[in-house]
């Protein structure tokens, strides 16, 4: 039986995101054995009532709640990603705060800059430690690449064009979800996509 530290984790929202953290957490052991810490997937949120019973018949969840409130609220909860829609992640963001729970929130922290400045200036008043998912920093070439312009052997970069090549929300025929709201998404593919390479730039 492995003797690791188990970090309680709280997901809230199960859609896309949601899902892949919680297959993320589950495979930390595998990918990173040299850490002395497990994550245990403790509490799923989410209103849709499908998706609190595949958080704990597929994904592994202990237990789900329609109000992520109820999670934030939970002892054994000691950290949370935030992957709900873009609209919500301020509310919710702040709420952990208040709970004092640390949190991974999804890009983009807000669906303004005045939203995402609060929850920063909130997060750091409380010490907490946080992080936002801008998750392609993380890939190994992207590493590399930060390396060989920090060490100066590209010499000065003046210019960065970044490509994002996805379809995902191309098809007319797709559902209107909050994605297409501007009200809900903070702006198009400018927030959704070009988030990520403004980041990497
Ligand atoms: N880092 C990345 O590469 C990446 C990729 C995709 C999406 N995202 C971000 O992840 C976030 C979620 O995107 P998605 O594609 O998973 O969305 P999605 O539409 O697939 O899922 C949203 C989920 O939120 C749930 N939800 C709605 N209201 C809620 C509430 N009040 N409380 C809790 N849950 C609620 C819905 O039921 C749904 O399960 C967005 O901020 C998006 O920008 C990041």
């Amino acid at each position: 039986m492995s003797t690791k530290k188990k970090i309680g984790i709280g997901v809230i929202s199960l859609g896309w995101m949601g899902r892949l953290h919680a297959r993320s957490y589950r495979t930390v052991s595998e990918r990173f054995p040299e850490l002395d810490a497990e994550a245990r997937l403790v509490v799923a949120a989410d209103p849709i009532e499908q998706a609190r019973r595949a958080a704990t018949q597929d994904l592994g969840f202990e237990r789900a709640r329609a109000d992520y409130r109820e999670l934030l609220a939970d002892p054994e909860v000691e950290a949370v990603s935030i992957c709900a829609p873009n609209y919500l992640h301020e509310e919710i963001a702040l709420a952990a705060v208040e709970a004092g729970k640390p949190f991974w929130v999804e890009k983009p922290v807000g669906v303004s800059a005045e939203q995402a400045r609060r929850v920063a200036h909130a997060a750091t008043s409380a010490g907490l430690v946080t992080a936002v998912g801008f998750n392609y920093r993380h890939a190994p070439a992207i590493e590399y690449m930060r390396h060989l312009v920090r060490s100066g052997a590209l010499g000065r970069i003046t210019n960065v064009r970044v490509w994002f090549i996805a379809d995902y929300n191309s098809s007319p025929l797709g559902p209107l979800t909050w994605r297409a709201s501007r009200k809900r998404a903070g702006a198009g593919v400018v927030c959704d996509l070009m988030s990520h390479g403004a980041d990497l730039a």
